[in-house]
């Protein structure tokens, strides 16, 4: 019984991951942003205004949206590059994009 919840419980995210699966060339889904930030970002950011915990040293979203000269096409570019102190988490020129514009979204 337990294990049927927890399967019942996977199933909307899985069915958002499905759904979101990107394309080679399309504008930026925000959306389908959010969905790679919780599961890639939240670890250290503070990646929605509904996330309670992050690393207090490590900027949240919305703050690194309002910075002065924020540009989210600049953003995808650095997330596609490796940096020190975060990990090269390999993402797909759409899936920066998308990052990016979710980001965006919080300014
Ligand atoms: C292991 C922890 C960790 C993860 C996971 C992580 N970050 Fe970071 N991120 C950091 C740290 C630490 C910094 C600050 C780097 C610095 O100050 O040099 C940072 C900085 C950034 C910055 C620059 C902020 C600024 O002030 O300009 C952006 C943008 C960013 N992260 C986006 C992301 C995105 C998008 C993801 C998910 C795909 C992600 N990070 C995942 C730890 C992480």
């Amino acid at each position: 019984m337990t294990r049927f919840r927890a399967a019942l419980l996977l199933l909307p995210s899985g069915l958002i991951a499905l759904l979101a699966v990107p394309s080679a060339s399309r504008a930026a889904d925000a959306a389908n942003g959010g969905v790679l930030a919780k599961r890639w970002c939240a670890g250290c950011h503070v990646v929605s205004a509904d996330q309670n915990s992050g690393n207090t040293q490590v900027a949240p979203f919305s703050a690194i949206a309002k910075k002065p000269g924020f540009d989210a096409a600049q953003l995808a570019l650095f997330l596609l590059t490796p940096h020190p102190k975060m990990p090269d988490m390999g993402l797909s020129r759409s899936e920066a994009a998308d990052l990016a514009a979710y980001i965006a979204a919080q300014k």
